[in-house]
């Protein structure tokens, strides 16, 4: 077949970059305590990115060979005019798979909408199934409401949902089996992840709510059958299948199990830097690029090209070490 995009994206360890994950607003209606402080301060709207200038960096980087995009914040929902950015990275030709992570609150009123703009599939963010703990965790969150933005998102139509759950050491631990069921009563997915330490934050010492996820992998085998798959998804967890269900429980542990050596991805953060790794600063400012090169597709395709040079190795997280990340993952988008 004839390849209309035949330039690519490989780093100096070999690794094709063939995922662009966008953080469209650093903004969100939830505070959820291992992500951010009680007080935050966001970025001012001249400092990010306009959605004319995200949609023309998508464009550069599908052509550049990327097949799949994955729309974050923050709360990607919550920034006017998502929907209509959504249609039209939607229509992208040769990009595969456009993809979205959300907190659920908005689901219920803009579910059916964004099935209509070609996103593919949906993580949302669910760590307990408890009302009061909900907004403990995260501190202003209704939990009705995004589980009725959960059964939104099935009524219309996606082909897969992922729940992803941050698993906190006496917060959240006792609730993985529960969560499970959850999921495969509504044939979801669902991806346990281990706190990563990025941004200073006020609720707790990461250290001492770290829960491993062959923790979470013991308390699962005493109620379910996990049955090891090959599955991928092109992202870090590692899948499971439940035996005789359709459902696949996935871990995403940056401290027990490393996945940088098939790392296929790069971040735009909402103020325009290319993020090379989520767990170091190296960064191109693409913002600075668009701003003084406006309407020029090939510069911005350089840097881009060029930017591949400082990818990293690997990120080296420290749980007991004074955080060296001060982003939180609101501003980068997971
Ligand atoms: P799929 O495309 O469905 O595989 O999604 P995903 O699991 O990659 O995406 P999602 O936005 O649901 O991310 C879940 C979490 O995985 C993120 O919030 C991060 O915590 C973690 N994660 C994703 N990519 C990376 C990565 O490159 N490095 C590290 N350390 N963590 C990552
Ligand atoms: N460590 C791990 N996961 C985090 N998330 C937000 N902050 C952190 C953190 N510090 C998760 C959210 C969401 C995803 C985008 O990132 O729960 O599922
Ligand atoms: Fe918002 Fe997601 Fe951060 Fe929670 S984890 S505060 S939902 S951006």
């Amino acid at each position: 077949m004839h390849d209309s995009h035949p330039e690519i994206l490989i780093d100096r360890f070999g690794r094709t970059v063939n995922y662009l994950r966008i953080s469209i607003t650093d903004r969100c209606d939830f505070r959820c305590v291992y992500c951010m402080s009680e007080e935050m301060t966001f970025l001012p709207r001249a400092q990010i990115l306009t959605l004319e200038e995200i949609y023309s960096v998508a464009q550069v980087f599908v052509e550049l060979g990327v097949k799949k995009i994955r729309i974050t914040g923050g709360e990607p929902l919550v920034r006017r005019g998502a929907v209509d950015l959504l249609g039209r990275l939607g229509q992208l030709e040769g990009l595969n798979e456009l993809v979205m992570t959300t907190n659920g609150s908005q689901l219920e009123t803009t579910a059916r909408d964004l099935k209509q703009a070609g996103v593919k599939r949906l993580n949302i963010s669910l760590d307990t199934l408890k009302p009061d703990k909900f907004t403990e965790m995260t501190r202003v969150g209704d939990l009705n409401k995004v589980l009725r933005g959960i059964e939104a998102a099935r009524a219309a139509g996606f082909g897969r949902i992922k729940i992803n759950t941050v698993v906190l050491k006496n917060r959240n631990h006792d609730e993985v089996c529960d969560l499970v069921g959850f999921a495969l009563l509504r044939g979801l997915d669902i991806s346990f992840i281990e706190e990563m330490p990025l941004g200073l934050i006020d609720d707790h010492d990461r250290a001492e709510a770290y829960y491993p996820s062959d923790r979470i992998k013991a308390d699962l085998a005493k109620v379910y059958e996990l049955v090891p798959t090959t599955d991928t998804t092109g992202g870090p967890s590692r899948y499971y299948r439940i035996n005789g269900a359709g459902t696949r429980v996935g871990f995403i542990s940056p401290h027990s199990h490393n996945f940088c050596a098939s790392c296929n991805r790069v971040r735009l953060t909402a103020e325009g830097r290319l993020l090379l790794c989520l767990g170091n600063e190296h960064s191109v400012d693409l913002k600075r690029v668009l701003r003084s090169h406006p309407g020029d597709p090939d510069t911005l395709k350089k840097s881009i090209v060029a930017a591949m040079a400082i990818k990293p190795e690997r990120h080296e997280f420290d749980l007991r070490a004074k955080p060296v990340i001060f982003r939180h993952m609101s501003v980068t988008g997971g």
